[in-house]
């Protein structure tokens, strides 16, 4: 019995050690299929790796350096029969496809196989999330470089082709640095398309080197660092010190970046509307003559009235009547078709306000000449011969759902932000789409309680963008070319702020748009994100714990009384909350039902406990902000 009790506490001592080693397995993207063995491949001094196939040399670079930084293992590349093993596979795998890999880990070996060097990348980001948490802080892991991956074998492959984040860099400029770093961020969890929002009425911000004005004054405003829209106009005489643009050269590093990374970027010159910026370098060429153009610097010139339409204080649209806007979208689509070897381009289309167009001479002479019956055949108008110009330089032209107006190009493809209606109708016309509706995926949004948010007009939580699904009922999926998320950045002024507005939601993107329906589990997909944000802070990639705060409304019981009713996202979490002005913690009143708010109630505090741990923060409401959450009755 002795020795029985001894071989137990031994046995149970070195499973000790083992798990101590060996993170679980919390992968994200969720792999099409994991099966997990017995044991670990642990860790030596040194290690022999080795890459079969051509077209891996960059692969084979980027892992051995990352993973001797993040382990402290020196891996020696050697020709064969080596401790890791990168195989381009000699007869295609049907299973896998162009982007799919294998990845088999025994206790004396790591094998990963596929067929395009893709595939080898994405098995790579899998073999960086296996390995422990404190890998993440690239220092060897410090002391102590002991270190293992559990056995297991996995296949895998996306869902769609098309995984994309676009980035607003227009709005508020980013630097060549920091989209080399967002790239390095969303390559982590298998995204393959940048789409780079390059103008706006904010900012023109990248070289045209036969327009030179659109960089000389589209770039520049003057710096607003305050509320967004919160501020008079510029002075005519205030310095213009806010902006930046890419040059020729640092677009073809970041492509050239982006490339290594198995990223395409899509560019976005966004017409006609949304133009102040190209307005502010050639003020001729809108439809309303005499206006005073400059780039905007945040203050207000729409109105988005409630439940009416949008219209411009001050007119943001290229004329489509003007020959010469066509002349010069000729230079800029001829440049940026040189620039970027994608496929698409992207030329926006997106809020164009009708209102001084319907009062535009030019452009009621260009109905009448071309048969244009109303604003939406304008814009339709502008549109196809846009489609003309762009696909003259070999390139298929992308727009936001609205270019559906008026009647689409032909061989244009559709973006569909305003929800998935415009993508369907696309899909069924026969022309290929992405979806990226705002309902899911719309990364500037507040992601939790709303008055500890910075200010935007809307919100998604978290747990809304992981029930994104890009493929509607029946429509036919080979026009559906993927989905993204977009992240707009009229409030983000600093990358810090793009860090915390990504993450998690663009986990979330990622699980949506990599892994197949059936395998996403909101509480699964909850456990691991706990885990990539224990790996984030090892890696300071800064992110949002929104998803842990309360969600917060009223009701009130038609008696006087307001009743206080609290949802959640994360399952096993318990809600905590005082209303005697004291900061509560586990030991207050918890939340279990609709509760009736004593009068005398000024605000509800709120912490939140999962594990016996805190998760998030405290969220302080006054009964005013209930009040105003309470349904009339
Ligand atoms: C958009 O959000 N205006 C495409």
């Amino acid at each position: 019995m002795k020795k029985l009790l001894g071989f137990l506490s031994l046995s149970l001592f070195v499973f000790a050690v083992s798990a101590q080693q060996t993170d679980p397995i919390h992968i994200i993207p969720q792999p099409l299929s994991l099966i997990k063995g017995d044991g670990v491949f642990g860790s030596k001094q040194t290690m022999s790796f080795s890459i079969h196939g051509a077209g891996t040399d960059n692969i084979a670079q980027q892992f051995t350096v990352r993973f001797s930084n993040a382990t402290g293992t020196v891996l020696k590349t050697e020709k064969t029969n080596t401790d890791i093993e990168f195989h381009l596979l000699d007869k295609s795998d049907n299973e896998l496809g162009s982007e799919g890999y294998r990845l088999t880990v025994l206790p004396t070996k790591i094998t990963l196989h596929a067929n395009q060097p893709a595939g080898l990348f994405y098995g790579m980001q899998t073999i960086f999330q296996l390995l422990p948490k404190k890998a993440e802080g690239n220092n060897g892991l410090r002391a102590k470089n002991v270190w293992s991956i559990p056995v297991v074998t996995i296949t895998d492959k996306p869902r769609f082709g098309w995984r994309g984040l676009m980035f607003d860099v227009s709005r508020h400029f980013f630097t060549k640095q920091e989209v080399k770093q967002f790239i390095d961020e969303m390559v982590r969890y298998k995204f393959n398309l940048l789409h780079l929002h390059l103008t706006d009425d904010q900012g023109w911000r990248i070289q045209i080197k036969s327009l030179p004005q659109l960089t000389d004054i589209g770039a520049w405003r003057p710096l607003r660092e305050g509320k967004w829209a919160n501020t008079p106009d510029p002075s005519p005489d205030e310095p213009k010190t806010y902006g930046g643009f890419y040059t020729h050269d640092d677009i073809r590093e970041l492509v050239q970046y982006a490339k290594d990374r198995f990223v395409n970027i899509l560019p976005e010159i966004d017409i006609p509307g949304h133009s102040m910026a190209m307005l502010a370098s050639f003020p001729d060429l809108s439809a309303t003559p005499g206006t005073k153009y400059w780039v905007n610097a945040g203050e207000k010139f729409m109105e988005w009235p409630a439940g009416a339409h949008f219209y411009a204080l001050k007119d943001n649209n290229l004329s489509p009547a003007n020959e010469k806007v066509y002349q010069h979208l000729d230079k800029i689509f001829t440049e940026v078709a040189q620039l970027f070897p994608f496929e698409y381009i992207h030329m926006g289309g997106d809020e164009t306000a009708k209102n001084f167009w319907e009062k535009s001479d030019e452009i009621k002479a260009l109905m009448q000449r071309e048969k244009l019956k109303d604003m939406d055949a304008v814009q339709s108008y502008f549109v196809k011969r846009v489609e003309k110009i762009i696909s003259s330089k070999g390139k298929k032209m992308m727009g936001w759902d609205e270019i559906l107006e008026g009647g689409l190009a032909p061989g244009a493809s559709v973006m569909s932000w305003r929800g998935m209606k415009g993508g369907i109708a696309a899909a069924k016309a026969n022309h290929t789409v992405v979806m990226s509706p705002t309902d899911f995926a719309y990364l500037d949004y507040y992601q939790g309680e709303k008055t500890m948010e910075p200010p935007v007009y809307a919100g998604l939580r978290l747990q809304k963008a992981y029930q994104f699904d890009p493929l509607p009922d029946s429509i036919d999926p080979k026009f559906i070319l993927g989905g993204q998320g977009n992240l707009w950045t009229e409030q983000i002024q600093n990358f810090s702020a793009v860090q915390y507005m990504l993450w998690p939601r663009a986990l979330a993107i990622a699980e949506s748009v990599w892994s197949p329906k059936e395998r996403k589990n909101w509480p699964d997909f909850i456990n691991r994100v706990e885990q990539h944000f224990e790996r984030m802070n090892f890696a300071k990639i800064r992110y949002s714990t929104a998803m842990y705060d309360p969600i917060i409304s009223a009701q009130n019981d038609g008696k006087g009384n307001l009743i206080l009713v609290v949802d959640k996202e994360i399952p096993d979490m318990a809600v905590h909350f005082s209303i005697d002005e004291s900061n509560p913690d586990h030991t207050y009143r918890q939340y279990q039902a609709p509760y009736t708010l004593p009068k005398d109630v000024a605000n509800v505090k709120f912490v939140c406990y999962k594990n016996g741990k805190q998760v998030g923060r405290q969220i302080n409401i006054s009964v005013e902000e209930l009040k105003k959450r309470a349904p009339r009755r």
